[in-house]
Parts: C-alpha cells; sequence; structure tokens
C-alpha cells in the first residue's frame, strides 16, 4: 500500500507537458512550449499536433528522470482527454495508451478543466507550504477560452453554476489588445500597461445578465468604439492613451468577474473562493482577490504562476485523485474537442 506514483500528460493546446507526482507531492513538472505559433498570431491545429509529435518523447523522459524515478516506477498515467485541440489531444492520448499496454498499468482520463481547478492541491517538496481548498468551494476559471464559475463539491463532484455566453475573459484582453497593435497572446501586455495607467479613465460598458453568466462581447465592443471615436479626432490616440485604455480595460473586466462571484459566494454562503486558470496570473485579478478577503472574509486560493497556464502537474493531480476513486480508462478512449462537465 505505498503511496502510488502517477505520471501527468497534457496537450490539449500548444503546451506539450509530462508530469510526475508521488501522492500530492510533485516530483518534476516539464513544459515544452511551442514558439512555430508566435509569427501567426494564434495558435494553428495542424503545427501544433506536429510540435507534440516531436516533444512527448523527449518531455516524459525528463520529466522521468528529473523525478529520479523510471517507468516501472508508475502506478498509473493520468491523460487529458479534453477538452481542447482534437489533434494535440490524440498525441498525449495515443501516447498514453502506448505507454499503458507496454507498461501494463492503467490510464486514468482528465478533462482539463477540473484539471485547472484540482491544481491547487498540488504539493510542493520544498518552498512555502500552501493550504488546499476545503469542499465545497467557488472556482473562478478564467482563460483564453473559458470564463465559469464553478461549484466543487469534492474532486469528481463539480459543477459550472455560471460561464460565458460569448467570449472568454482571456479573449477579451486578447482581442482588445490585439486592435491596439498589442501582439499575441495580449492579456499580459495589458496587465503590464494597466499598472501604469488610470482605471477609471474610460468607462466601457458592462453587461446585464441574469444569474451568474458572463458576457464580454458588450465590452470588447464598446472598446472598439472608443477606439473607432477617438481615433478619428486624434491618429494618436492609442499610442498617447495606451496605459489608460489597457487600465480601464482590466478594471472593466475584473470588475464583472467579480461580481458575479461575489454574488454565487453569497448567494450559496461559501466563503473558501479559488481562482485558476491563464488569466489567474493577472496582478489586477489577485489584488482584487485579496480585497474580497479582507473585505468578505474570504479564504482565498490564488495558484503560483506555474500552474495557471497548462501543465501536467495539474493533470497528475486530477489523475492522482481519480485512481484513489478506483476510475480507470479503457484503451478504447478517444478525446473530446468539447467541454463535457
Ligand atoms: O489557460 P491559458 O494559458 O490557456 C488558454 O485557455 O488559452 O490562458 C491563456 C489566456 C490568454 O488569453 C492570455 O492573454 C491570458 O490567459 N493571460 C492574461 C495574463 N496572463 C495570461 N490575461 C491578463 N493578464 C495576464 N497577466
Amino acid at each position: 500500500n505505498q503511496t502510488p506514483i502517477i505520471l501527468g500528460i497534457e496537450s490539449s493546446c500548444d503546451d506539450t507537458s509530462a508530469a510526475v507526482l508521488r501522492g500530492r507531492t510533485l516530483l518534476s513538472n516539464v513544459i515544452a512550449s511551442q514558439a512555430v505559433h508566435t509569427a501567426y498570431g494564434g495558435v494553428v491545429p495542424e503545427l501544433a499536433s506536429r510540435a507534440h509529435e516531436q516533444n512527448i518523447v523527449p518531455v516524459v523522459s525528463e520529466a522521468l528522470r528529473r523525478a529520479g524515478v523510471t517507468a516501472r516506477d508508475l502506478d498509473a498515467i493520468a491523460f487529458t482527454r479534453g477538452p481542447g485541440l482534437l489533434g494535440s489531444l490524440l498525441v498525449g492520448t495515443n501516447f498514453a495508451k502506448g505507454l499503458s499496454l507496454a507498461l501494463d498499468i492503467p490510464m486514468v482520463e482528465v478533462n482539463h478543466l477540473h484539471a485547472h481547478v484540482l491544481a491547487h492541491f498540488i504539493e510542493e517538496p520544498e518552498g512555502e507550504k500552501r493550504d488546499a481548498p476545503e469542499f465545497p468551494f467557488l472556482c473562478l476559471l478564467v482563460s483564453g477560452g473559458n470564463s465559469q464559475i464553478i461549484l466543487v463539491r469534492s474532486a469528481s463532484d463539480m459543477q459550472i453554476i455560471g460561464q460565458t455566453i460569448d467570449d472568454a475573459a482571456g479573449e477579451a484582453f486578447d482581442k482588445c489588445a490585439k486592435v491596439m497593435g498589442l501582439g499575441y497572446p495580449g492579456g499580459p501586455v495589458v496587465n503590464r500597461l494597466a499598472s501604469l495607467g488610470n482605471p477609471k479613465a474610460f468607462p466601457f460598458s458592462k453587461p446585464h445578465i441574469a444569474g451568474y453568466d458572463y458576457s464580454f462581447s458588450g465590452l470588447k465592443t464598446s472598446f472598439l468604439y472608443t477606439l473607432r471615436d477617438e481615433l478619428v479626432k486624434n491618429p494618436n490616440f492609442i499610442e498617447e492613451r495606451k496605459e489608460d485604455l489597457c487600465a480601464s480595460l482590466q478594471h472593466t473586466v475584473i470588475e464583472i468577474l467579480m461580481k458575479k462571484l461575489r454574488q454565487a459566494a453569497k448567494d450559496l454562503g461559501i466563503r473558501q473562493v479559488a481562482v485558476a486558470g491563464g488569466v489567474s496570473a493577472n496582478t489586477g485579478l489577485r489584488e482584487a482577490f485579496a480585497d474580497h478577503a479582507r473585505r468578505y472574509g474570504w479564504k482565498i486560493f490564488i495558484p503560483p504562476f506555474a500552474y495557471t497556464t497548462d501543465n501536467a502537474a495539474m493533470v497528475a493531480m486530477n489523475g492522482y485523485f481519480s485512481f484513489l476513486e478506483g476510475k480507470r480508462c479503457s484503451l478504447e478512449a478517444v478525446p473530446f474537442a468539447r467541454v463535457m462537465m
């Protein structure tokens, strides 16, 4: 009855990653990011699949080496089955199948979105000890493709209680950044410029929709119209005001996100609130969480930067929970591109 050692494999988008966990303790987490997409201003699915094929063997080997284990020490292989790019997912899924057959150990499938939520349970052997959330808790999952409020009752019982009806929060950052000519992905650039600007300079529109759902398309349009109207008067408008534009954009996105989260926390009487996904790297959002902790007595959980983007550590973490619950995945399993939660 030794603590299980789990290999995690993540290949849902443009990062090839492998990680090894012993129980909840992280032994290694290797990520190979793909530079090929930068020239295209976004991820090119076919190129992503090819790069995964090139990366997967060296990345897994390196993860095992850094963890100080061999493939024979593994108890199970956890892999991202979806959602994501189908071609990318196929590489990780088929690799997991091959390894599972060769080593005669089980595979455990992982939902990429659940994995983001469960990243909060990863323990690092060294460094500062972080508390894990207690069930039930709320998790704001914000990335380039998702904006959801998830009620997490247990590691395997998650319910989306609110989600975007159009764009994701990360998309709002990226698209507005793109029209300002700030490159792709623009979220981190907006964040950096926002710290130099006035968040109240431009009152961009906020949605009025029922329940805990989000919408970011109105904000995007209002941002675009502001640029259009101002550029007629002053062709240098963007250059002169980009800090204020970014600060106001970031401020509005955060206000939209926190309003619904606050409402959900209040209605459900939950004070343990976590954030996950790429946009949780945003320093303004992190400050808003800290502010809510002070004002509403929330206990907040903010992942280290390394676990905000796609990584296999969170996949292995999710795999560990599922493995303990006795969940196993058949060799017949095929990836799924869309959300199935
Ligand atoms: O979870 P993630 O790595 O992958 C996708 O779902 O695509 O999230 C990436 C998203 C992008 O939209 C990116 O612009 C955004 O997260 N992002 C940020 C920041 N860092 C990453 N948005 C705002 N501020 C940041 N500091």
